[in-house]
C-alpha cells in the first residue's frame, strides 16, 4: 500500500519524456513543438498521419524528439496498445497531455444523438480511454504527471454546446475524482481549461470570440501552470476569472445572460 505522504513528482524531477494526444494541430502540436524545442521526447498522437510527419519535419534539429504513435482515441485497444508502446521503451513517461477533442455545435434545433454521442465518445470517452493504460503505467512508475485539457465551456452549460460543455464538465469533475487518490500515488493530475484560443477549430466558428488568443500565447500560461504544479490551469486570466464569477450566480441571473447569447 502507498503511504499517504508519497511526494508527487515536481515539473524539474520529471523524465523528460511527455506523450500529447491531438498533437496533430493547434494547441496539441504547439505544445510538442515547444517541448521537443526544449529537450523533451514528445510522443505525438493524432489520427492524421501526414500532420504527425509534418510536426516531426517541423521539429528537426530541436533539441528533443517527435516520436510519431498514430491514434483514434476512441479506439481503447489503440490506446492500449499506444501506452504500451511508450512503456517499452527503457525510460518512464514524465507527462501526459491528453489534448485530443472537438467541438460540434448542439443547438436544440435540430439536435441529433448521434452528433451529440461522437462529440462525448471523442471529448469524454476517448480521454477516458487513455486515461485507463496511461493511470496504470504512471502507478507502476511511482511518478508522472498527467494534465487533461477540459475547456472553461465545461464550468456550466452554455447554449448551443451542450454536448461540448457535458464533455467538458465531466472531464473536470474525472480529475478532481482522481486528485486524491493519484497524489497518494505520487502522480500529479491537472486540469487544463482554455478559453478561446485561435486553432484550425476555432477558425470553423462563424461567431465573435471573446478574449480570442493565439496558441503561443496558450503554450506559455499551460507550460507555466505545469511547471508550477497546479491542478486547474485556465486562461486568458480575465476571461477565466469572468466565467468563474458566471459560475457563482443563481440560475435566474444566469439564464438571463446566457438568453442574451442567444440573441446575437
Ligand atoms: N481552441 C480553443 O479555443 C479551445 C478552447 C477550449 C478547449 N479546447 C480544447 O483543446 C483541445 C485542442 O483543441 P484545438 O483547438 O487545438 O483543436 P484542433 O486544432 O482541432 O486539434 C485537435 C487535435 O485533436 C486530434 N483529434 C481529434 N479527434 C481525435 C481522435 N478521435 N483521436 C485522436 N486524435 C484526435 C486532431 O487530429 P486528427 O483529426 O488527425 O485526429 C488534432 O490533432 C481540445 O480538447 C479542445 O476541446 C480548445
Amino acid at each position: 500500500m502507498t503511504s499517504p505522504n508519497t511526494k508527487v513528482a515536481r515539473w524539474s524531477d520529471l523524465p523528460k519524456r511527455a506523450w500529447i494526444t491531438g498533437a496533430g494541430k493547434g494547441i496539441g502540436r504547439a505544445v510538442a513543438e515547444r517541448l521537443a524545442m526544449t529537450g523533451w521526447t514528445v510522443y505525438a498522437s493524432a489520427r492524421t498521419t501526414s500532420d504527425l510527419d509534418d510536426l516531426s519535419r517541423a521539429a528537426a534539429g530541436a533539441a528533443g524528439d517527435i516520436v510519431p504513435i498514430p491514434l483514434d482515441i476512441t479506439d481503447p485497444e489503440a490506446c492500449v496498445q499506444a501506452v504500451a508502446r511508450i512503456a517499452d521503451d527503457d525510460q518512464p513517461l514524465g507527462l501526459a497531455i491528453l489534448n485530443a477533442g472537438t467541438h460540434t455545435p448542439t443547438p436544440v434545433e435540430g439536435f441529433n444523438a448521434a452528433v451529440a454521442g461522437k462529440l462525448i465518445e471523442t471529448n469524454l470517452t476517448g480521454t477516458v480511454n487513455c486515461l485507463d493504460p496511461l493511470m496504470k503505467l504512471m502507478i507502476n512508475q511511482h511518478n508522472g504527471h498527467i494534465a487533461v485539457v477540459a475547456s472553461l465551456a465545461g464550468y456550466r452549460g452554455l447554449p448551443r454546446a451542450a454536448a461540448y460543455s457535458a464533455s467538458k464538465a465531466g472531464l473536470i469533475a474525472m480529475c478532481e475524482a482522481f486528485q486524491p487518490e493519484l497524489a497518494r500515488k505520487g502522480i500529479r493530475i491537472s486540469v487544463v481549461n482554455p478559453g478561446f484560443v485561435k486553432t484550425p477549430l476555432t477558425d470553423l466558428n462563424d461567431f465573435e470570440m471573446p478574449f480570442l488568443i493565439p496558441v503561443d500565447e496558450a503554450v506559455d500560461a499551460m507550460i507555466t501552470g505545469l511547471q508550477k504544479g497546479r491542478f486547474e490551469i485556465s486562461f486568458p486570466t480575465r476571461f477565466a476569472i469572468l466565467m468563474r464569477l458566471m459560475r457563482l450566480l443563481p440560475y435566474g441571473l444566469y439564464f438571463r445572460l446566457t438568453g442574451k447569447i442567444l440573441d446575437r
